[in-house]
């Protein structure tokens, strides 16, 4: 299989103000700095009060701009929500859909991730969808069923590389300083590659990147990112500070080079 360009998303979640903007700054000129910008595709998805703001900042810089959510429907009487299209006109590339967080709180099924995912490609959005098995479920064994059907139920129509990416973060390591061990996660993501090609075709399905998420950190970015078949990286809390976003992006960065080495 050849080598997936990385990508390395930050999830900001309901954090951030417009103050927090010189993060993105600081982010810009780490970026420049360690020259990374050509190694890996870096996002970063704030709340969508800060899109706009954040679009502009980036303008020429190798960083994208991502949403954490989307309506299905591209407009309507939705008091409150935001569609994919809108999201696409403040500056977004990219939009997370089925975040267990949005699963578990707002009660979203395979099939409403499913329809969110649709909508943010009729959209021009790249959709990231999540999918990932909780404590309890895990711990019966149940790991590969739970992740394999979110999976078939949620990934889009007419995915494919240029417009979906898959996330897989396990619902007790997200935000708990927990990781499932470096075979865990190759299994889970060998699943994910697996399911992929019966649903799309092994030849789009090997150019479709499978990133890890939960508890990602720099202490721990180098181990995780370099576990087979983990094509990069979505992070939660070591996304909200310039440094150590850095530091995940620059354990990216040597890991991408070393493969990069690597003789075969
Ligand atoms: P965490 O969150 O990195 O804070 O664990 C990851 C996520 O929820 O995407």
């Amino acid at each position: 299989m050849t080598q997936l360009k990385p990508l390395i998303a930050g999830n900001w979640k309901m954090n951030g103000l417009t103050a927090s903007l010189s993060e993105i700054e600081a982010l810009r000129a780490g970026i420049a700095e360690g020259g990374y910008g050509d190694a890996m595709d870096i996002l970063i998805c704030p709340p969508a009060t800060l899109i706009a703001a954040m679009a502009r900042l980036v303008e020429g810089s190798p960083i994208g701009v991502g949403a954490q959510d989307c309506h299905f429907k591209p407009s309507g009487a939705f008091t409150g929500d935001i569609s994919a299209p809108m999201l696409a006109d403040s500056g977004a590339k990219a939009v997370i859909v089925g975040h267990s967080e949005r699963r578990a709180q707002h009660g979203e099924r395979d099939r409403d991730v499913k329809a969110k995912a649709e909508a943010a490609l009729a959209a021009g959005l790249q959709a990231i969808v999540c999918v990932g098995e909780t404590a309890g479920e895990r711990g019966m064994g149940l790991t590969l069923e739970v992740v394999g059907r979110q999976l078939q139920g949620s990934l889009p129509a007419g995915a494919g590389a240029a417009n979906a990416v898959i996330a897989y973060e396990p619902v007790w390591a997200i935000g708990t300083g927990l990781t499932p061990t470096t075979a865990d996660i190759a299994e889970v993501h060998r699943l994910i590659r697996e399911r992929l090609g019966a649903l799309l075709g092994a030849g789009v399905a090997e150019q479709i990147r499978i990133l890890y998420g939960g508890s990602v950190k720099p202490e721990n970015a180098a181990e995780l990112l370099t576990i087979r078949g983990v094509n990069g990286a979505l992070i939660g809390g070591a996304s909200l500070l310039a440094r150590d976003l850095l530091a995940i992006i620059a354990a990216q960065g040597t890991s991408a080079a070393r493969a990069e080495g690597a003789p075969g």
